[in-house]
């Protein structure tokens, strides 16, 4: 007889089903959700006694002589230090051991970056490019899928922006709050998300139609609390610092989730409310797109009110996926979803324009990507190259790829540009970095040609 070498049954045979029984536990309720959330809450604030909190006070690392002349500010570091040597008034840097290398705050090298471009030569690039008189792009990461790497990639790219010089404002549309956590917002209730904005959007709308109404001779539809109070709110009031000079951040927390069901209301009782222009219109009557260069738009793994908002007030739309099937099958709904999405918005609103004999709606985007994201070229290249081959230019070049530094990156630090190089082999960090500058890099590039497009057409205009 053989011995039999197959070792134990998998687990799921001879399950004893009085024994599966004495395990189950009593039937869950709706009151059973508040236990595990109160439990949950008590794990927390545990944690956060222990300082692992997520998104508790976040301060954010200095960077050395070797960063900022490697990735930053493109000069010899002999040069570099000649030059601070000659101006003593510019931030000298502090080291850590007698004669050691300099540190520097973000702050301190974006004062230096300054000196360079006003000083240096006028060959190299240290200021990034930005046309004058045009308004900030608004960029959205975007796509129904979950997990894709939609916060991770806009948070990333809001990080190198910053590093560049741009100054960066960051709107979480998402009511997990992920993006909000990585920039340690912190937020009480929706009035201190965009919910107020689109409710201001909404409410002067309805200030405009009771005009008419009462133009006609028609009662005034009231304008409840909500509406009335954020009649009141300004779009500076919701922005918060964050530990990086130059990002700010609108939040979002559960709450802004009310926004899915009060929008549906506001547009049945309000027809005529073109809720896609919501958040422009509010960013740009406050100014918020004179003050900053980029706004960058993280969205929730849905198409709901809040991403179609964020879609359409985006100039560029970045669709993260995986080079997996599934990811891929999902993306190719999401276009058809934005397709039908769009097209009723601009079918509907246009029967009602040729009627009037004003202009068709129709919407437009200087720029639409896909991005490749969490890439492993040892297992995903024939599935990348596919996609590439069917998607053509609507799939960016660049693959970001899989890199653990990202998970690595520790408790307090998001992501590669926050953490300390010294934490990692310099090489993993270097391979790292490289992926998510390049990543960067492909962004810039649409973001630049985006920008000369509006500053030639505005040319083009006054001649
Ligand atoms: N390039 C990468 N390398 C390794 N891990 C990554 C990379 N990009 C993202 N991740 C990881 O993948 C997971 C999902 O990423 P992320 O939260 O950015 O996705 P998302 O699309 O915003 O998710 P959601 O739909 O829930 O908002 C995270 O754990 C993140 O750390
Ligand atoms: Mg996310």
């Amino acid at each position: 007889m053989k011995p039999d070498t197959r070792g134990p049954l998998p687990p799921y045979f001879n399950i004893d089903p009085d024994a599966a029984l004495a395990h189950l536990g009593n039937p869950a309720t709706t009151k059973g959700f508040g236990a595990m959330a109160r439990a949950c809450e008590a794990g927390r604030s545990d944690l956060a006694s222990r300082g692992l909190e997520a998104d508790g006070h976040r301060t954010l690392r200095l960077f050395s002589t070797w960063e900022i002349t490697r990735y930053l500010i493109p000069v010899a570091t002999g040069h570099f230090r000649r030059v601070l040597k000659q101006n003593p008034d510019l931030p000298q840097g502090r080291s850590e051991t007698e004669g050691g290398a300099k540190w520097f705050t973000l702050d301190e090298v974006l004062r230096l970056r300054a000196h360079f471009g006003t000083e240096g030569s006028k060959a190299k690039e240290y200021l990034p490019y930005r046309p004058q008189g045009l308004p900030a792009k608004m960029v959205a990461v975007a796509n129904f899928k979950g997990g894709v790497g939609k916060t991770s990639t806009a948070a990333h790219l809001a990080m190198s922006a910053a590093l560049d010089g741009y100054k960066v404002l960051v709107i979480d549309l998402d009511s997990q709050g992920s993006m909000t956590s990585i920039f340690g917002g912190k937020v009480q209730d929706e009035w201190q998300t965009v919910f107020p904005l689109l409710a201001r959007h909404y409410a002067l709308h309805l200030r405009g139609e009771n005009q008419r109404r009462m133009d006609r001779g028609e009662a005034p539809l009231p304008l409840d609390d909500t509406l009335s109070d954020a009649l009141d709110v300004k779009a500076q009031s919701l922005v918060q610092k964050t530990h990086w000079p130059n990002i700010d951040l609108i939040g979002a927390q559960l709450n802004l989730y009310w926004a899915e069901f009060q929008i549906p209301v506001w547009r049945m009782s309000g027809r005529g409310w073109k809720l896609w222009d919501a958040l422009t219109d509010m960013l740009e009557a406050d100014g918020i797109l004179d003050a900053y260069d980029i706004v960058f738009l993280d969205t929730p793994p849905a198409l709901g009110y809040l991403t179609i908002n964020g879609l359409a007030a985006s100039d560029i739309l970045l669709v993260p996926l995986g080079a997996s099937f599934l990811e891929f099958d999902s993306t190719g709904r999401f276009f058809d979803m934005l397709h039908s999405t769009f097209s009723s918005i601009e079918d509907a609103e246009n029967m009602a324009a040729r009627a009037l004999g004003r202009d068709e709606l129709s919407f437009q985007w200087d720029a639409v990507r896909a991005v490749v994201t969490r890439y492993d070229g040892s297992q995903q290249a024939e599935l990348a190259s596919l996609m590439q081959a069917y998607l053509g230019q609507t799939l960016s070049p660049h693959r970001q790829d899989f890199t653990a530094l990202i998970g690595q990156a520790g408790e307090q630090v998001q992501g590669i540009y926050e953490a300390d190089y010294r934490d990692f082999n310099r090489e993993t960090y270097v391979r790292g970095r490289e992926t998510f500058d390049a990543t960067y890099a492909a962004f810039k590039q649409l973001l630049i040609g985006a920008w000369r497009r509006d500053a030639l057409g505005l040319q083009e205009a006054a001649e």
